[in-house]
This record gives C-alpha cells, structure tokens and sequence, in this order.
C-alpha cells in the first residue's frame, strides 16, 4: 500500500478529549457491541473528562493512558488510546477511525503503523499489544497488514467498559534498530 502523505499522528491534548469520549458515548449499540463495549459501564462525560485530563497532567512515565490524534489533511478522523503501560516495557492499544464512512479505506493499517513507532518511542516499551474482540473483523486485519503477530483467544473482560467477550491478543515487538 502506498503512503498517505497527508497523515499525521500526533498527541492528543486536553482540546481532543471532547471527540474521544462522544465517540463513544454516541455510538450506535452496534457498534459499541461490535467493540465488546457495554454502554451502562461508560462513565459519564464530566467523570471522563476529569479523569483523562488529571491523567494529560501526569509525567510521561506515571501515565495511567497515552493516546495519539489521527489527523487526515490537518483534520482528526481517529485516535489511538493506550492503557495499561507498564512505562519501559509494553502496553495495549485501542484503534478508532471516528467515522463510519472513513473506515475500510486504507487509513486504520497506516495509522496504526505510525502510532505503533510513537509508542515505541514515547512510552519506550519493548512490545505492544492489541486486543480486540474476537468477532470485530476490522481491527484483526489491521493489526495483520501492520505486521502484528498473533498470540492467543481467551475469554476475558478486556478492559472496564467491557463485557465478557472472546478477543485475540496481537503483538509488536520494538524493531531492533531505534
Ligand atoms: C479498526 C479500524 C481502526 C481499522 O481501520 P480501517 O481504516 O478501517 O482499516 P484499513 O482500511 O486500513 O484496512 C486494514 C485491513 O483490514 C480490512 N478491513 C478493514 N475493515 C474491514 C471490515 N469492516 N471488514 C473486513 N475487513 C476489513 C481491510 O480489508 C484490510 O485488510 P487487508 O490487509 O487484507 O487488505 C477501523 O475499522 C475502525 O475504527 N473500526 C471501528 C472501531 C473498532 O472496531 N476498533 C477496534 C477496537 S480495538
């Protein structure tokens, strides 16, 4: 696939939050059961933003979270949002293009390569992981053309918006040379 010259990756700020949580606060039940997501375990959006913003006031390395803003022509059409850091050596990541009509279009693989090298980066872990559920098509094939390896399928509740679901755990490993 040939590069996108307009993308770029970059770190999302306090003016951001407000896009990331209506993304999924008015998400269709579809699409959050699509994601694993149980919308009676959102938190509201004052509580939300409060917790994202004393987390943005963080140094680097006491980060409960670390997301990045995907930006098309200077416009925001996704993000990826880490958790689980263990500062140093890995963390998992979530993908979302905001817009239905945007996906399935070559952005989320290219994405998702360039936030894979600002982790690896920023957070300076050794590995990264990704795991959706199961059944959630999209996401599976991405990590795939972005040279994710598959680890596993378990059942699990992922994360605290999540209900009990299958999901598969990918990896990326640092590349050797920095
Ligand atoms: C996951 C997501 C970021 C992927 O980005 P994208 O721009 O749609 O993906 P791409 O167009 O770059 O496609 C990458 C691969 O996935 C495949 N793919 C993407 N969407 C697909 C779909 N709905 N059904 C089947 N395959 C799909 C593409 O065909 C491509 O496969 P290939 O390598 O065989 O060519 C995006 O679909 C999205 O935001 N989905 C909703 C949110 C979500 O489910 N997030 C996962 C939570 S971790």
């Amino acid at each position: 696939m040939a590069a996108l010259p307009d993308l770029v990756v970059r770190e999302m700020q306090s003016a951001d939050v407000g896009a990331r949580i209506d993304y999924f606060h008015d998400a269709t039940d579809e699409h959050l059961r699509t994601m694993g997501v149980d919308r009676g375990l959102l938190p509201t959006k004052e509580a939300w933003r409060a917790r994202i913003e004393a987390d943005l006031a963080r140094p680097i390395r006491e980060r409960t979270g670390y997301a990045l803003v995907w930006e098309l022509a200077g416009r925001m059409v996704g993000f990826s949002a880490t958790d689980q850091i263990e500062f140093g050596k890995q963390a998992f990541m979530h993908l979302h293009i905001l817009r239905p009509e945007e996906r399935h279009a070559g952005l989320g693989a290219e994405f998702v390569t360039l936030s894979a090298a600002a982790f690896f980066r920023v957070l300076e872990i050794e590995r990264l992981f990704c795991e959706p559920n199961a059944l959630n098509v999209a996401p599976n094939r991405t990590l795939q053309r972005a040279g994710f390896r598959y680890l596993f399928s378990h059942e699990t509740i992922p994360g605290p918006i999540n209900f009990r679901q299958v999901t598969t755990r990918w990896v990326l490993e640092r590349p050797e040379s920095r």
